[in-house]
């Protein structure tokens, strides 16, 4: 009995078997397809999305490609425009220049022929007029210069020369406006000859404009020295005055163009803020340094240049 049963047995596991592997083989074709049939939706999706995305891109590129046309339209128009504003800038400087000159000119040949001293109201006239045109033309003379710098054409011209002569003809020219004024304009000769490749027209432009700032601020009675040395292959160059001083919080704004500190109103009005931006232009091209020292408002201020003496060691 026993062994009928498990007879039985054998065969119904015999069957069993094929079945199982038959359900197994058949849910896994059921679940493979149901999976294929998720990516493959998923795979649609993201095709679609893809396409969405496509469109946007190249919506975004259109509007990109337009914009540039545009930014680039309007970059030639600023520099058409920037070419007008410095050939204006040259030919007004240079028309206003002309008739300024010559009544600079004349008027001083009629102060020279005229009676001397004995407070002649011809004579003060004569005076105001002049100071008038040397103001303008040194305004036309910086914004010359700032219109060459903004065009790129301002260029320096190096020669051999001797230093020591520049700073006499320069001393010479600002004694005479510092005795005017009542200022002490000293001078620290130094020792050796020294001889400087620079451009002499434009390093002494820059001596003039910070002597003229020292004897411009400075009260009456004040000092001023000039100092130069050699030092370490620089020719170093200090002016100092006992002047209002400039504040710290100003101190790196006064090379700016056009930027005048709020020291010293009435000095201020002879002025338009451009002679330390030209100046720092003019060092700069000689691969040089300036700056501004002041212990703060009322304490006078020291401003000093140094520019290479041999620039063969340097770029230039
Ligand atoms: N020696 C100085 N003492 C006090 N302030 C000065 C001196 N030199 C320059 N400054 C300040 O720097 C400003 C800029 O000088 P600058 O560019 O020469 O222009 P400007 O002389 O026409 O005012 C001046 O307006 C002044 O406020
Ligand atoms: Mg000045």
């Amino acid at each position: 009995m026993d062994s009928v049963i498990s007879h039985h047995l054998f065969y119904y596991a015999v069957l069993a078997i094929p079945l199982v592997l038959l359900t197994y083989w058949i849910t896994r074709r059921f679940s493979m397809y149901k999976m294929k049939r998720v990516v493959m939706k998923a795979e649609h999706n993201y095709q679609q999305q893809i396409a969405a995305l496509q469109v946007q891109l190249s919506g975004k590129v259109n509007m990109l490609e337009s914009m540039v046309e545009k930014l680039q339209l309007s970059n030639q128009e600023l520099n058409r425009l920037n070419e007008i504003r410095s050939k204006f800038m040259s030919i007004v400087a240079h028309d206003l220049r002309q008739p300024l000159t010559s009544i600079q000119g004349f008027t001083s040949v009629l102060m020279m022929d005229g009676p001397q001293g004995s407070g002649n109201g011809d004579q003060l006239a004569l005076n105001n007029i002049l100071k008038a045109t040397d103001n303008m033309n040194q305004l036309m003379a910086d914004l010359m210069d700032i219109s060459m710098i903004e065009s790129g054409k301002f260029k320096m011209d190096f020669k051999h020369f001797n230093f020591n002569q520049l700073i006499n003809d320069v001393y010479a020219l600002q004694q005479v406006n510092a005795q005017k004024k009542g200022l002490f304009l000293v001078r620290y000769e130094y020792p050796n000859d020294v001889m400087v490749y620079a451009d002499r027209f434009r390093i002494s432009q820059v001596l003039n404009n910070l002597l003229g700032n020292a004897i411009k601020f400075s009260p009456q009675g004040g000092r001023i020295e000039l100092r130069y040395f050699l030092q370490d292959g620089w020719l170093v160059c200090y002016i100092a005055d006992e002047g209002p001083g400039i504040a710290h919080s100003e101190q790196g704004k006064v090379f700016q163009k056009f930027h005048q500190a709020d020291n010293e109103r009435s000095a201020k009005k002879q002025g338009w803020g451009l002679g330390l931006s030209i100046a720092q232009e003019i060092v700069n091209a000689h691969n040089g340094e300036i700056g501004v020292q002041s212990p703060g408002l009322g304490q006078g201020a020291l401003l000093w240049f140094r520019i290479p003496v041999d620039p063969s060691a340097f770029e230039i």
